[in-house]
């Protein structure tokens, strides 16, 4: 079977996202955001009133949401247990809890066995560009393409106040610190660049320069 994969990590606010979603446009492939997964889970154990902070509570309903998916760049979204949460999990609640959910790694072993197979079935079409913390280093090591976005604390925390309303750039310059911190430092999957990662510092650069350079290496390296 061929096909592509494009493995897109990088701390919140790097640019990741519309990046990918640009890059699986341009070539046809598909689009896994793996932290919609993440944020979906966490949802749902909040509805279910569940103590985040208690990692052997989340650890034992970790089996119990059921996901489902669009891998459409042009349209992505996610249902839990067939609710579409595609809004809810951009919210504050969800974003505060996220980091907490998934350090379990009872939460990990289940995404990341989802994510391989979701690979898995986009190979034949062509392939895939997949966006989030391990992707380089766990879920995809293998990938031929595999980048590390990076941007200035400033830009990042610019880049999502931009993005959300009621929020000013110091709150989000904290919240965002915060949340790659805890990211960084859990033992399991830590956000992280893979040694054969390119690192790209999107700071100065628009997202269509963004697009045009993991595409450049894309050719590069496939
Ligand atoms: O990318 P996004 O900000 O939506 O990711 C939300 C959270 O999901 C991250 O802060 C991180 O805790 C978690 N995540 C992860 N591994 C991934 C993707 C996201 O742990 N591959």
């Amino acid at each position: 079977v061929s096909g592509l994969v494009v493995a897109m990590d990088g701390p919140s606010g790097s640019g990741k996202s519309s990046a990918s979603r640009g890059v699986a446009r341009a070539l046809g492939l598909r689009y896994l955001d793996t932290g919609a997964m993440y944020r979906a889970v966490t949802w749902w154990m909040l509805r279910r009133d569940v103590d985040v902070a208690d990692a052997a509570a989340v650890a034992a309903l970790a089996g119990e949401p059921v996901l489902a998916l669009s891998t459409d760049p042009d349209a992505p979204g996610i249902t839990v247990d067939g609710v579409d949460v595609s809004g809810p999990i951009r919210g504050a609640e969800v974003t505060g809890s996220v980091s907490a959910v998934s350090a379990v790694p009872e939460v990990r072993t289940r995404l990341v066995d989802l994510q391989r197979q979701i690979i898995a079935e986009s190979l034949p079409g062509g392939g895939i560009v997949v966006e989030g913390r391990d992707i380089g280093t766990v879920v995809a090591p293998d990938a031929p393409v595999k980048v590390f976005l990076t941007a200035s604390a400033e830009a990042r925390a610019h880049r999502r106040t931009a993005e959300l309303t009621g929020t000013s750039v110091e709150a989000q310059r904290a919240a965002m610190a915060r949340r790659d911190t805890l990211d960084s430092t859990r033992a399991t999957d830590p956000l992280a660049k893979a040694a054969d990662a390119v690192e790209l510092d999107t700071t100065p650069l628009d997202l269509d320069e963004v697009i045009a350079e993991v595409l450049r290496l894309v050719k590069e390296r496939s």
